[in-house]
């Protein structure tokens, strides 16, 4: 009776996902004031240090990254792509998909990736002609985009993986955006570390203490309002022992009406 009661509650949540709107997400989240570069304390720069510092650490190495939920975005495997010469993007929702697939084939996109394609590559310490070519080898190492549900035991399809298991997962806003509760959320790690070797990585971005979040104009998605000792008991109840967690506060003018957040975390952790 539960257990059908979660599935209810889960199916709502795609349902409301239907109406997603990828430009609009983008516009909301991934333009000034929260992609502002001029700015140390705007959010975006915050998420692509922490990316660059996760994999300049030295201790991520392997053949595969995969990112669960990805979105219509890309700065989330920009620092990713010079280790790994496999990247996997996956998603839910078909437009998304269609909106990643615009930008590797470089048909069409929603938003213009190349300040961030330059900011990640100053973090790099390469100067701007380097640009081109980081563009380039994040669309030659994208080797497919493919649909995921973290809700099922196995979120993505045995044939996307021959190869075996990812050695680095990336997870960004994702898993309490399309949980109904804290449960279904953990649940949701068990399942995408279903996909990950033992010892390989977990780069995992989240919301902090938000409710909701448009994913269009009037498309108000829930999300399960997380704490940092949440998202550490989820860790550990997981099999992954943490590394690191770095969190960033809103600072008052990225509270731009688009959600309630008041904070992101930063994971990384390790597969036991
Ligand atoms: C808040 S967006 C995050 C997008 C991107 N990762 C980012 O950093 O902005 C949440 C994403 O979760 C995806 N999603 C929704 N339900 C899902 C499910 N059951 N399994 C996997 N992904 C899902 C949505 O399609 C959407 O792209």
């Amino acid at each position: 009776m539960e257990g059908k009661c979660k599935e209810n509650e889960i199916a709502a949540i795609a349902d409301i996902y239907q109406s997603f709107d990828p430009a609009a997400y983008l516009q909301n989240n991934y333009t000034s004031p929260r992609a502002d570069f001029g700015r140390k304390d705007s959010i975006v720069p915050w998420k692509l240090a922490c990316f660059h510092r996760a994999f300049t650490d030295g201790d991520i190495s392997g053949e595969l990254l995969v990112d669960i939920g990805s979105g219509p975005t890309l700065y989330q495997v920009m620092s990713g792509c010079e280790v790994f010469n496999k990247v996997l993007l996956t998603d839910f929702l078909e437009v998304n998909r269609q909106e990643l697939k615009g930008w590797l084939q470089d048909e069409k996109s929603s938003l213009d990736w190349t300040p961030y394609f330059q900011h990640v590559c100053k973090l790099e310490g390469r100067g701007p002609s380097a640009v081109r070519e980081k563009i380039a080898r994040l669309r030659e190492v994208v080797k497919d985009v493919v649909p995921v549900n973290i809700h099922l035991p196995q979120p993505v399809s045995p044939d996307v993986l021959p190869q075996g298991k990812a050695d680095c997962l990336v997870s960004c806003f994702c898993l309490e955006s399309s949980s109904p509760d804290l449960a279904t959320f953990t649940k949701a790690m068990g399942h995408i570390s279903s996909l990950l070797r033992q010892n390989g990585h977990l780069l995992l971005i989240g919301a902090l203490e938000e409710s909701y979040y448009l994913g269009g104009p009037g498309v108000k998605i829930p999300v399960v309002p997380l704490n940092e000792a949440q998202v550490c008991a989820s860790l550990q109840e997981t099999g992954f022992t943490l590394i690191r967690l770095e969190v960033y506060t809103l600072p008052r003018d990225m509270s731009v009406g688009v959600d309630d957040v008041t904070g992101v975390f930063f994971v990384k952790a390790r597969k036991n």
